[in-house]
């Protein structure tokens, strides 16, 4: 049998130079006169490992990692396209304790099969749940989805089945499935890895969301940061319509859904949902007032079902599996698995796929390893740059919708991102408002204007002018960016902003001039 080596061609393997170990390998195997065969799979997302190569051998995958192209020569000649030890042998990729750890319901083909291989992902399970679909009705398939207790994974964490109840409910000529692909959150990559690395698995998703609520056209607004993932969605669309996952006769059922892939014009605001409808209808992505809400008129006025990446992608294995299945993981009204991307001044960061309920504590220091400067933690970010920071004390927290937000702070998209004992969490809270100003629509007076007169308060704080005015000033602007913004970028801008103030204070307290030249 021709041996088979496995390369991420995912992005962030790319960034970490898997190009250059793919051509290294290549030309190791023409210098050789070795035939093998190279296939460029997603990552599994454990980075601080990538590039890793894998070979099949007779008795299961094996890794090696991070491997650098000045690596590839010994590597042939410890034999690893057999297993051979060699200074980065990792061994079985799935006893890699940051990956065997995990639960993996989402990921599960993540950085197994070859992205493009609709065969591979037959095997590994794909389409399973497109065919327990279509051999129900719309309304059984929304039960099921509400019954296994999914939410958004976008941010809000909105119950999904709910959602797409409301389109079904709401009769209309035309309705439309989004893909809310702009993952713009600072620290988040799992929409691209999946991507990247498992396409059809939402394909599979969004032609199930389709089918429930009688949409017969998708969308999905990829960010044009995101060029490898434009690129693979479009080929893996291609492939499934060329075999009737998409189309007229889905799986050959009387189900017709067809989809497309659109490129967003770099706004951090067009991964709101309404702003991206505008910005998928050819406007300036502004936000829409609410109501209505685009379940009722969404894309071109008509219902529109607006999902996450992950949402959609956690589907097929919620119809393969059951609900109840589904269900089993997590704790309280958080259930099923949330892919925590571990990101920042991190020791091991990656994509950790769990059930919900570790607390964020076990996430930094025992999954993360703490800071790779290897000085103590200061903060963590959790959910973008909207979510609160969250400094050691509350690390008991666990990773749970509402027990995040009665410590006045939120998961979002699960993007944590971690900070040693150097940051300043003033300056930290100044970029908050800075953000803020930058990527508002302008369509609202308190985030728009707020957001530069935070610029300016936290900046004559910095100056240490009359710090205590400055203090109740800023307070007082987030209680009106809070309460009086359409949008959660205005309203949530607070949220980092005052757990830095709260939870820092001696930051917000710079040393007097005259102290601080003693
Ligand atoms: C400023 C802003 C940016 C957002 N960016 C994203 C994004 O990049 N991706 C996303 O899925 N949701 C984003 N959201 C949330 C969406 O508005 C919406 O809640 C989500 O797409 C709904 O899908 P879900 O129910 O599957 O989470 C953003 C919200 C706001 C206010
Ligand atoms: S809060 Fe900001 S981004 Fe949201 S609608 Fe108002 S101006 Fe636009």
């Amino acid at each position: 049998m021709i041996p088979r080596i496995y390369i991420p061609g995912d992005s962030g393997a790319l960034a970490l130079g898997a190009e250059k170990v793919a051509k290294a390998v290549r030309a190791e195997l023409a210098e050789r006169g070795i035939e093998a065969k190279i296939v460029r799979n997603g990552s599994r997302g454990a980075y601080f490992l990538e590039p890793t190569v894998e070979v099949a051998t007779a008795t299961g995958r094996v890794a090696y990692g991070p491997v650098k192209p000045s690596d590839v020569k010994s590597l042939f000649d410890c034999g690893f396209l057999t297993g051979g030890h060699h200074k980065r042998w990792l061994g079985a990729p799935d006893k890699i304790p940051f990956l065997a750890r995990q639960t993996r319901l989402t990921f599960a083909r993540c950085g197994v099969t070859d992205p493009l291989s609709l065969d591979h992902y037959k095997a590994h399970g794909g389409l399973k749940g497109l065919q327990n679909a279509v051999a129900i009705t719309p309304a059984d398939i929304v039960k099921q989805v509400t019954e296994s207790g999914l939410r958004g994974r976008g941010g809000a964490g909105f119950p999904t089945g709910i959602k797409w109840k409301t389109v079904l409910d709401t009769s209309a000529d035309r309705k439309y499935i989004v893909c809310n692909a702009d993952e713009g959150d600072s620290g988040t990559f799992a929409d691209r890895m999946i991507m990247e690395g498992d396409p059809f698995v939402l394909i599979e998703g969004m032609a199930i969301a389709g089918i429930a609520t009688g949409a017969t056209k998708g969308f999905i607004y990829i960010r044009s940061e995101y060029p490898h993932a434009v690129a693979v969605m479009q080929k893996a669309v291609e492939i499934a319509r060329k075999a009737g996952v998409l189309g007229v006769n889905v799986l050959g059922s009387p189900n017709s859904f067809d989809m497309e892939v659109r490129v967003g014009a770099g706004a951090y605001v067009c991964g709101e949902e309404t702003a991206l409808l505008d910005s998928l209808e050819g406007k300036r992505g502004q936000v829409r007032a609410k109501p209505p809400l685009p379940a009722h008129k969404g894309l071109f006025g008509k219902p529109t079902v607006i999902n996450n990446v992950i949402s959609l992608a956690s589907v097929p294995v919620i119809m393969d599996k059951g609900a109840a299945f589904y269900k089993d993981f997590g704790t309280g009204r958080s259930r099923g698995t949330i892919p925590i991307q571990i990101a920042g001044n991190v020791k091991y960061p990656g994509l950790y796929e769990a059930a919900f309920g570790m607390t964020l504590g076990e996430i930094v220091d025992d999954i993360g390893g703490g800071t790779a400067t290897g000085r103590p933690v200061k903060a963590v970010q959790v959910g973008g740059p909207l979510g609160a920071y969250f400094p050691r004390a509350l690390f008991d927290t666990p990773f749970d919708y509402e027990a995040f937000a009665a410590k006045d702070g939120l998961i979002g998209h699960a993007g944590i991102v971690v900070f040693d004992d150097s940051a300043d969490m003033l300056k930290q809270a100044r970029f908050a408002m800075e953000f803020c100003a930058i990527e508002s629509c302008g369509k609202c007076t308190p985030c728009r204007i707020g957001s530069t007169r935070g610029v300016e308060v936290l900046d004559r704080l910095a100056q240490n002018v009359e710090p205590e005015k400055q203090i109740a000033l800023v307070t007082d602007l987030c209680n009106t960016m809070k309460f009086g913004s359409l949008c959660a970028l205005g309203g949530f801008t607070p949220y980092p902003v005052m757990s830095a103030l709260n939870h820092f204070p001696d930051d917000f307290r710079p040393t007097p001039v005259a102290e601080a030249a003693e």
